[in-house]
């Protein structure tokens, strides 16, 4: 859908935690080596918490660097989306939570929970209040612990996840010509189990039984996924341009979710983006779901690789299944 709202980011921030789990250390505990990770996935390390440390912690630590970087206050903030699958607390909102962290006035604070493209779902929601006018400023938050959910036993998921967390503050525009041209949403319910986690929830509430049969961990149809992921990687990224009336030769900067470097490979090879204007950091992360097309986002602004001006697409899928893309000028 084209848009033309003149929504900015005003900053961002990123947490990932120190500790480092390689796939070396993997291959110690579970039946697989560092070749097959790396050939797969292009993942070689990750990130993951240690105690003491939960999502709270990563998101606190990235809204505190994104509020830095926009030179502003946390009282200057009229709401706070976070998006996550893996919450503080089942109750209440991590948001919530966040915002009493942070020192924030007793602004609007929700959770959204739509996986892997949480980030670029939230981003979109927080674009629209302040379109619409019923904020002016909005912290947007992307943070996950996914190393709780993981089942540390199944080689075909643990070697995949991360923890950490990527944030940003939107505004109204300032400058008059940045701002939000393009979105892409969708999901089909219908593939819902193809990345879930069976207990827990209301339909098979935690008991003994769910915890003995580790029935609280992530489960996923890794196959079904990539085809799903390829074909709706590529297809989003065109259609997003096209709304835009964009070409993709025009985008600085592709910031997918980082799932797996094949998927994205060939997805932005297929949609004929170059690989030098595709952001990767895969190798160092793994997949942190809703957070890693923040922290992508806050390196690409560290690194320098976008600057004012620039067309920057953010690009996402995941549980759900779901999926988003977003169309910046920044
Ligand atoms: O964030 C959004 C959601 N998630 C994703 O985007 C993930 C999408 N899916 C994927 O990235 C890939 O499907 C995986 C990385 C999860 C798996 O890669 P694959 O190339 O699809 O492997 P596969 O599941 O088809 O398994 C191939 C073989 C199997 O052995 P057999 O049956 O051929 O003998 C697996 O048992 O690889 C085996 N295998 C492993 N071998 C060594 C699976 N996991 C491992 C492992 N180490 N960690």
């Amino acid at each position: 859908m084209k848009l033309a709202w003149p929504v900015e980011i005003a900053g961002t921030g990123a947490s990932v935690p120190d500790k480092v789990l390689t796939n070396e250390d993997l291959a110690k505990r579970i039946d697989t080596s560092d070749e097959w990770i790396v050939q797969r996935t292009g993942i070689r390390e990750r990130r993951i918490a240690e105690p003491g440390q939960s999502t709270l912690t990563f998101c606190t630590a990235a809204s505190r660097q994104a509020l830095e970087r926009a030179g502003m206050t946390p009282e200057e903030i009229d709401l706070i989306i976070v998006a996550t699958i893996t919450p503080e607390h089942t109750l209440p909102a991590t948001a919530c939570e966040l915002q009493a962290a942070l020192g924030c006035r007793w602004v609007p604070a929700f959770d959204t929970l739509s996986a892997c493209s949480g980030y670029v779902w939230a981003m979109i929601t927080a674009a629209q209040y302040i379109n619409s006018g019923m904020a002016n400023t909005a912290l947007v938050v992307g943070g996950e612990t996914l190393t709780t959910i993981t089942d540390w036993d199944d080689r075909s998921t643990c070697i995949l996840f991360g923890d950490g967390a990527g944030a940003a503050i939107l505004r109204r525009s300032t400058d008059g010509q940045s701002g939000m041209l393009a979105a892409r949403m969708g999901a089909d319910g219908a593939r819902g189990l193809h990345i879930y986690i069976p207990a827990g929830g209301s339909k098979e509430p935690a008991c003994l039984r769910t915890v003995n049969e580790k029935l609280h961990y992530m489960r996923m149809q890794g196959r079904e996924v990539y085809k799903f992921a390829v074909s709706t990687m590529r297809s989003i990224l065109s259609e997003t341009a096209d709304d835009a009336g964009v070409s993709l030769d025009d985008v600085a900067l592709v910031v997918p979710h980082q799932s797996n470097a094949r998927i994205i490979e060939s997805a932005t090879q297929k949609a004929g983006v170059p690989p030098e204007r595709v952001l990767m950091n895969i190798d160092r992360y793994g997949n942190t779901s809703a957070a890693s097309v923040g922290i992508g986002l806050h390196e690409a602004y560290e690194e320098g690789r976008i600057k004012g001006g620039d067309l920057v697409m953010l690009v996402a899928f995941g549980a759900g299944l779901t999926w988003g893309s977003l169309l910046l000028r920044i």
